[in-house]
């Protein structure tokens, strides 16, 4: 049995957070250790360009963000591993593909709605006063990171749900033109993936500037768990856990047994310090050995940069040749063979 291709990229503009660990990274890890799963992650660095144009930034964060991968036990002997700027079929894709996409899809893509609304919020006369061609066409660039390795399921966050779709349309609408090529990907949403709350009681995300960095030295760790929002209950009131931030990342990182024990210390008013304490304890335990592999790794990036050479060489054994049958397909080829 052929295995099952799971994709997903990640966009290279920050350092990975707490966030982006419970959320994103951990689960995408313990899939690829699934023998029926060959996974296919990526860093989106062409992505990035959308929304950062500060050089240094989308190196550091690259470079972050491998890291950050390769620390957490990311077994890149099945996974493919890449950097979306090595596979130059990638782009070469996008183009053929923004050719079969229609322009009114585009105009319905959420991301480039929401910038479009924020101009006529702001009562300007350009509509599309600030978007570059880069975050009007976002999705057909993530439609050809997908269809290339013929991706069967794509984990995202439901704000990216709408940009699977439409490549499932792209995909639709190429095929029925020039054949069946491109297998028709799917999204795959986990409902049980923690969502972490950041310093300020909001959503954790480095947009918010609330963001508690994974890989910080410990002592700095410990600082900003203790900056993390709370309300003013003293020692000794009972506390709720629902919405509390403390609780619902140590629910994303404890046993069950544990979450329960830490439930009733909520009923007898737990101090707040008492609570971050336990709390800091919990994660530190679980990514500490990463922490070192971690900071190992940014010392030696040649070794990162084997590593995605590497996962480039993988991943082009497949472009490689399927660009060469989706050219051929569109009629671009050579006159004679
Ligand atoms: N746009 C995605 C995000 O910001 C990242 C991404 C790029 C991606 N290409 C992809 C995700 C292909 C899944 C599949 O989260």
């Amino acid at each position: 049995m052929s295995k099952k291709i799971v994709l997903t990229g990640i966009t290279t503009t920050g350092t990975p957070h707490l966030g982006n660990y419970a959320g994103a990274i951990r689960p995408a890890i313990e899939a690829s250790k699934d023998d029926n799963v060959r996974p296919f992650y990526f860093l989106a660095d062409y992505h990035a360009l959308i929304k950062c144009q500060e050089p240094q930034r989308v190196r550091q964060s690259s470079l972050e963000i491998a890291a950050t991968w390769l620390a957490l036990g990311l077994d890149t002997s099945n996974a493919v591993f890449y950097r979306q700027s090595d596979i130059p079929e990638i782009p070469e894709l996008c183009w053929i593909l923004s050719c079969v996409t229609a322009k009114g899809l585009m105009n319905r893509a959420h991301a480039y709605k929401a910038s479009v609304a924020e101009n006529e919020d702001a009562g300007g006369n350009d509509p599309d006063k600030g978007i570059n061609m880069g975050l009007f066409g976002y999705p057909v660039l993530m439609a050809a990171d997908m269809l290339m390795f013929k991706a069967n399921q794509v984990p995202v966050g439901k704000d990216q749900i709408q940009h699977i779709e439409m490549a499932r349309d792209i995909a639709t609408r190429f095929n029925h033109i020039y054949g069946e090529h491109f297998t028709i990907p799917e999204a795959v949403v986990d409902e049980n993936a923690a969502t972490i709350l950041g310093l300020d009681g909001r959503k954790m995300s480095k947009s918010y500037n609330n963001t508690i960095p994974l890989f910080e030295t410990e002592k700095k760790f410990k600082k900003l768990i203790n900056k993390i929002k709370t309300n003013s209950l003293e020692p000794g009131e009972p506390k709720v856990t629902e919405g509390c931030t403390l609780f619902g990342i140590y629910k994303a990182f404890a046993r069950e047994t544990e979450v329960a024990e830490i439930r009733q210390c909520y009923a007898d008013g737990i101090a707040w310090g008492e609570m971050k304490k336990v709390l800091f304890q919990k994660i530190n335990e679980e990514i500490a050995p990463a922490r070192e592999r971690y900071h190992a790794l940014m010392d030696a990036p040649e070794h990162i940069e084997e590593q995605l050479q590497d996962g480039a060489a993988k991943a082009r054994e497949i472009s490689v040749p399927f660009m060469q049958e989706i050219r051929e397909s569109v009629g671009i080829s050579r006159i004679t063979k």
